[in-house]
């Protein structure tokens, strides 16, 4: 290890000490009790994006940014939660499991709670305190590290443990009954399934997932168009619907078709004429997606981040222009990142409508894009990017400093 990585590691190891201790003071107060300290990651998709629910390919990445929760169990059956950013307070009754779906912050975490019972996990009460460092409506997947942290920290505080796919199914159904959005699985598993390090190349139809390791001489770096993907859950659903819409089109024909998965782009073609236009253009991106996502695992292997680069711009351009989800926003940190040397490639990432994109660039041209993607962009929108180099980092865990 190099003397400027041995000083980051250590200086990121007394930060994380300092905020879990700030977190256990936090909760003291609050409910008078000696807390246990849980955090789970943001995340970010380098390649595979709407394939998800389709049964297709993702290749997601933990982020160092963490949703942190802080818990202790309860005599009762309540769950008691205080939202540290929204300065708000939520409860409920474990007996009574009738939650209905609610767009409210604590569908999150009581959407957890009940999801948990329902799956047959006896938790038992628990108070919690969350608090979300990962941006919210950036793409970058804050509610599923809330939905992971808060899932992990119930079953600990009962003594209950799932294994990581598991607490992932459960999650992603809270997301779905609880807060409307009919999300896929991807940003649940990596939220458990993270590890420093590596990239997951993940088969959202088995749920199998292999570890790569990232690039060792180019960098993934996540720019934030600061534009929120607030009204994003109708156009998203609507695109799941547009899939369905093509996948049963589709079965007529092909009777072993289940999922947009198994149809391979020449059958699409044959059968284009029986589709609506928008559900062929849709079927158009999630198939050579998939396939996109495959050939950039062999990059990736190969430590060959031109060919990965050039995947990217293929997908940006094909969520721009058969699925779209891209904005004007977006693609303008696409165009400038293109112009820009050193820069392999790069697209949009996550359920798209605004948040962020995703840049693989040369290690040693790393300083330079930032500098010129933050006075690009600046000048153009008048807002200031956030940029993150993106820290492969580790799925949920409890923080025992
Ligand atoms: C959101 C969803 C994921 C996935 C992406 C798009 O992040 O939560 O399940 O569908 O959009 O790839």
């Amino acid at each position: 290890m190099t003397e400027k990585l041995a000083g980051q590691e250590e200086s990121s190891a007394i930060l994380v000490r300092r905020e879990s201790q700030r977190l256990r003071e936090h909760f003291q107060k609050l409910y008078g009790q000696e807390a246990r300290i849980f955090r789970a990651p943001g995340r970010v998709n380098l390649i595979g994006e709407h394939t998800d629910y389709n049964e297709g390919f993702v290749m997601p990445v933990a982020m160092d940014l963490y949703t942190w929760v802080a818990a202790a169990p309860r005599e009762d059956a309540r769950v008691r939660v205080y939202s540290q950013n929204l300065r708000e307070r939520a409860e409920m009754d474990l007996q009574d499991l009738n939650l209905r779906l609610q767009r409210h912050w604590s569908a999150y975490v009581l959407g957890v709670a009940t999801s948990l019972r329902l799956a047959g996990a006896e938790i038992g009460g628990a108070n919690l305190l969350v608090e979300g460092k990962v941006p919210m409506g950036a793409g970058l997947s804050s509610s599923a590290s809330v939905e992971v942290a808060a899932g992990y920290a119930l079953l600990e505080s009962s003594g209950l443990s799932r294994s990581p796919v598991e607490l992932a199914k459960i999650c992603q159904r809270a997301e779905n009954e609880f807060a409307g959005a009919r999300c896929g699985i991807m940003d649940q598993m990596i939220a458990c399934c993270g590890r420093a390090n590596y990239a997951l190349m993940l088969d959202c139809r088995t749920l199998g997932f292999r570890l790569l390791p990232l690039f060792s001489d180019a960098q993934f770096v996540v720019c934030n168009t600061m534009v929120k993907h607030d009204h994003a859950a109708g156009e998203y659903n609507a695109r799941r619907a547009d899939c369905e819409t093509a996948t049963r089109i589709l079965a007529e024909q092909m009777p072993e078709v289940r999922a947009l998965r198994d149809v391979p782009l020449a059958d699409l073609e044959r059968y284009a004429k029986l589709l609506p236009e928008v559900a062929y253009r849709r079927s158009r991106h999630v198939i050579s997606e998939n396939a996109r996502v495959l050939a950039a695992c062999g990059a990736l292997e190969h430590g060959d981040p031109e060919s990965f680069g050039r995947l990217m711009r293929e997908s940006h351009r094909s969520l721009k222009e058969d699925y779209e989800v891209s904005s004007t926003e977006l693609d303008l940190l696409v165009e400038i990142a293109g112009g820009i040397a050193g820069v392999y490639g790069s697209r949009m990432t996550g359920g798209g409508f605004g948040g962020c994109t995703i840049s693989l660039v040369r290690s040693g041209a790393v300083d330079e894009f930032q500098t010129a993607v933050a006075s690009g962009y600046q000048r153009a929108t008048g807002r200031k990017p956030d940029i993150y180099i993106v820290r492969a980092s580790d799925g949920v865990r409890e923080v025992l400093e």
